[in-house]
């Protein structure tokens, strides 16, 4: 409370805004309570007033006015090829904009899958040349808060941690938070005692899956994903994919659009 609301500027480059979505669904703390009393979202072109010029303009006295100071927050990624015509904002390259406005932040957040790992956009062949946003920004700290999209409360949790204790969080050697990303899906999932007893659906709407049995022979990605969804959960701590019957796709690891998360298995 005694501390100065810290600037954001928040991008949007090839996604799907499912980000920004999750992000405003934040239940503890509230996403209201995140951007009135936190930080100062000064540009976000999704949850924004202004538009066109008037947005644009904003970019640039911030990252003057605040130089080194401000925290860039990116949704999405830059798409390389075509001298990044695929993704254009404010008349010019996304690429363009990135680079820019990194270039003057203290540390950046890449929000889900997108600006962490590629996501679809990056899927085989990947037309756009569609790259991850440590491929084009080298020069500061990147926080990789992937999920597709990430959880609302890892989400404001990452900015309350970094806020509250003006570092950054510990982060794995993949750039993850590790306070959220430190487990498997596997290690906390409710339907791991059934894993361990060999009792597995086998087929949809089988007796098996009835009983709420594991989802491994269905193609569930919980051993190999890093992720909280078995222990924070969504929806304010309702659910998550397992619970409501599917196996996880691992949609927060690298390259999870290319590795038979999509059915290609069964
Ligand atoms: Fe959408 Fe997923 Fe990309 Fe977030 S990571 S913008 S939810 S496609
Ligand atoms: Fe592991 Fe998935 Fe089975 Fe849960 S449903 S115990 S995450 S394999
Ligand atoms: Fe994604 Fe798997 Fe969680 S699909 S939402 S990481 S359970």
């Amino acid at each position: 409370e005694t501390k100065p609301r810290i600037p954001v500027l928040w991008l949007h480059g090839l996604e799907c805004t499912c980000c920004s979505e999750s992000f405003i669904r934040s239940a503890h703390p509230l996403a209201s309570d995140v951007v009135l009393s936190m930080i100062s979202l000064d540009y976000n072109d999704t949850l924004m007033a202004a538009a066109g010029h008037q947005a644009e303009a904003i970019l640039d006295e911030i990252r003057h006015q605040y130089k080194g100071r401000y925290i860039l927050a990116v949704e999405g990624n830059p798409p390389l090829g075509q001298d990044g015509m695929s993704c254009i904002i404010g008349g010019r390259p996304f690429l363009d904009q990135l680079r820019e406005v990194a270039s003057d932040c203290q540390a950046v957040i890449a929000w889900g899958t997108c600006a962490s790992w590629g996501c679809v956009q990056a899927a085989h062949p990947n037309p756009t040349q569609a790259v991850s946003i440590d491929k084009v920004i080298h020069d500061k700290p990147i926080i990789k808060v992937p999920g597709c999209p990430p959880i609302a409360e890892v989400m404001t949790g990452v900015i309350a941690y970094m806020l509250t204790f003006e570092r950054l969080p510990e982060l794995d050697r993949q750039g993850r938070p590790k306070m959220f990303y430190g487990q498997r899906i596997h290690d906390k999932c409710y339907r791991r005692p059934h894993f361990d007893a060999g009792q597995f659906v086998e087929s949809w709407d089988d007796e098996g899956a009835r009983k709420g049995y594991c989802l491994y022979k269905m193609g569930c990605k919980g051993p190999t994903t890093y992720n909280a969804c078995s222990t924070v959960r969504w929806n304010d701590g309702v659910s998550f994919p397992i619970q409501s019957g599917h196996g996880c796709i691992g949609c927060s690891e690298e390259d999870f659009w290319d590795k038979g998360s999509f059915y290609d298995h069964v």
